[in-house]
């Protein structure tokens, strides 16, 4: 599998002996109390209703921050927060050792998914918002150092393990500019993962991610053709998300860094 040895640390590993450990943090029933009293809410929903009730007051409504609780949307710990087991901890231990407090919360495996699953739609639309608000400001954008960007990009940042400045992203810069581009680098939104799922028999079959929850793992082949099995019955699937790539390298990123990707990836008009 070309791609295991090419970029491993950006590839989600999934045996089915694994995945156990996946489940505790996956939805069992929803607890009675939950604050989804509507009729069968999705995560998000429900998420969104519990958020509104226990964090709102203090990370703001759309949890971009409040008076006394930080933006979650910009946080490096939600971003590099995979598996949504960093989010938990913190909720569940509150921060109690700070100088603004955060109170623990007891909450079930299921509204802990919902919370989760809210976070991450809050980050995404954070991202999306026209003007972005993430990392530097315009003024900024023009700080940076190409050749030192340059470097970060060939080494420290992994970069160019998947993109070149003549190939993908020759031009990149007159696609998109200034706060747009630095967006895009940041956290390509929509791009499409890619999943190999290796079944019972052996075969292995490739494509598109299309469906993946606890139980299903769906893909659209090349021939776009939709083909999904129960995760029980495989042998086990590895998912290749670019989105993920990008958000691991948040929390490494130092405010230079940014400023001189942001500088060389400027030139690539
Ligand atoms: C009483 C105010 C308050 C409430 C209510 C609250 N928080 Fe917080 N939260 C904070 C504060 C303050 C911090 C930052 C503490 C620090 O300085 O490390 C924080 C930090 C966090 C962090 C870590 C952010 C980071 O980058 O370190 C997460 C995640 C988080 N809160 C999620 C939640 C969720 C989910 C809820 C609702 C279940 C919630 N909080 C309710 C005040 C609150
Ligand atoms: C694991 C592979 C991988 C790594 C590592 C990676 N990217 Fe990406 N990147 C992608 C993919 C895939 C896309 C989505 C391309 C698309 O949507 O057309 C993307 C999108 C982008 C875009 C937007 C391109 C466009 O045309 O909109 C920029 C800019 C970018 N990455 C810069 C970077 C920088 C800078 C780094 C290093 C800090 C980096 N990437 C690391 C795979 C990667």
């Amino acid at each position: 599998m070309k791609s295991l040895s090419f970029m491993p640390r950006f590839l989600i590993v999934v045996s089915c002996a694994a995945f156990a450990g996946v489940l505790i943090l996956a939805s069992r029933q929803p607890s009675v109390h939950a604050a989804g009293q509507a009729p069968a809410p999705t995560p998000v929903q429900a998420g969104a209703g519990l958020f509104q009730q226990d964090c709102a007051f203090c990370h703001g409504r759309d949890a971009m921050g409040g008076e006394t609780g930080p933006d979650l949307t910009r946080s490096k710990l939600v971003l590099s927060d995979t598996d949504g087991s960093k989010i938990a901890e913190v909720v569940r231990n509150g921060r109690l050792n700070t100088e603004k407090k955060m109170p623990p919360f007891h909450v079930s495996d299921a509204e802990m998914v919902s919370l989760v699953e809210f976070i991450r739609a809050r980050v995404t639309a954070a991202a999306a918002m026209k003007g972005g608000r993430r990392g530097v400001d315009v003024a900024d954008l023009q700080t940076g150092n190409v050749e030192l960007g340059k470097q970060y990009f060939n080494g420290a940042g992994g970069c160019s393990k998947c993109h070149s400045p003549t190939g993908d992203l020759a031009g990149v810069a007159s696609r998109h500019q200034g706060l747009s581009l630095e967006r895009r680098m940041l956290y390509p939104e929509g791009a499409k993962s890619k999943v190999t799922v290796t079944l019972a028999s052996g075969e292995t079959v490739t494509g598109t991610l299309a469906y993946l929850d606890e139980f299903t793992v769906g893909l659209r082949d090349s021939n776009n053709t939709y083909r999904s099995w129960f995760i029980d019955k495989v042998k086990k699937y590895v998912v290749d998300s670019p989105v993920e790539a990008h958000v691991e390298q948040f929390p490494k990123y130092t405010d230079a860094d940014i400023h001189n990707l942001m500088a060389y990836i400027q030139t690539l008009k």
